[in-house]
């Protein structure tokens, strides 16, 4: 079903461990879980072996994924505390392949107890060690903050990768964001770099979703992926069921649209030296 995506796109990273990337902006409601949640089922769909770690508080993309509470036994906040590593922590979703790392309301206070904590940039990387041979690819599910629990995804990570909202304000705050990146990059992560930029909830009946869209494309070049994501009912209907858009509605226009954004990020991996 996912025959758009050449399997020379494909190839996994040589030395087997996951390569990372932490879905981030810290603009609320932008699409960042369901971004996340989306992708990672379009990598699973392609035989990729994926995690997806919810460090929200909030807790969306757990739900989206149909986790009920009750099942949330081991957390994500138990990798920011040391109490757990993320390869002990990951629990099976309905989706083939694909693993999650559910969050805890605890996590609400993790950014206070983390100023405390030694290697507080690093706990998360800390608990990602290990991975190596069991997932190709990690998600890492920001929350809508630039505090410690998204830093340390950003310390964390390999590749950054930015929902942008085709809205008014889509750019506003963006240079902060993109600043932080940078100071991550100098102090604590050289590798850390911008995978892409998507554009989320597009609306071609809108003349400022085009002029949006131009704007950003203008600001960042090739870092936008070709690929937008329309604003597409099917796809807010969705984690009521607790299921990704691609398995509540496949044929839909969002869910084409993840897939295609799947095969884009698939092939900016290709490209990535080993
Ligand atoms: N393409 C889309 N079409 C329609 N609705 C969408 C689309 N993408 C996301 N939404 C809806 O917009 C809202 C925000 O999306 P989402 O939760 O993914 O954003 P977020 O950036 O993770 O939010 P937060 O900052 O609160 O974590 C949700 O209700 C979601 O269902
Ligand atoms: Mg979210």
């Amino acid at each position: 079903m996912f025959a758009q995506i050449p399997a020379s796109m494909t190839r996994p990273k040589a030395d087997g461990a996951p390569r990372i990337i932490a879905v981030a902006n810290q603009k609320g409601g932008v699409g960042k879980t369901t971004t996340a949640i989306n992708l990672a089922t379009a990598l699973a769909a392609c035989d990729k072996r994926v995690l997806i770690i919810d460090i929200d508080s909030q807790g969306n993309a757990s739900t989206g994924l149909g986790i009920d509470r009750s099942a949330r036994s081991v957390t994500s906040y138990d990798l920011f505390v040391g109490r757990a590593k993320a390869g002990d922590a990951a629990i099976p979703t309905a989706i083939p392949n694909l693993s999650l790392v559910a969050s805890a309301v605890d996590l609400a206070g993790a950014e206070i107890e983390l100023v405390d904590m030694d290697r507080r940039e690093f706990r998360l990387k800390d608990a990602l060690g290990g991975l190596t041979g069991r997932f190709d690819y990690v998600l890492i599910d920001c929350p809508p903050a630039l505090g410690l629990t998204t830093l340390n995804a950003l310390v964390a990570a390999d590749a950054v990768l930015v929902p942008l909202q085709c809205e008014f304000y889509a750019l506003e705050g963006l240079s902060h964001l993109v600043r932080t990146i940078e100071r991550v990059k100098r102090a604590f992560n050289p590798r850390l770099d911008i995978q892409g930029v998507v554009l989320t909830m597009y609306d071609k009946r809108n003349n400022l979703s085009d002029q949006v869209a131009a704007d950003v494309r203008a600001h960042f070049g090739e870092k936008v992926y070709r690929t937008m994501i329309p604003r597409n009912v099917r796809v807010s209907e969705a984690p009521s069921f607790g299921k990704p858009v691609l398995l509540y509605d496949m044929a839909c226009r969002g869910s084409q649209a993840y897939i295609h954004l799947a095969g884009e990020v698939l092939k900016r991996e290709g490209r990535v030296p080993a």
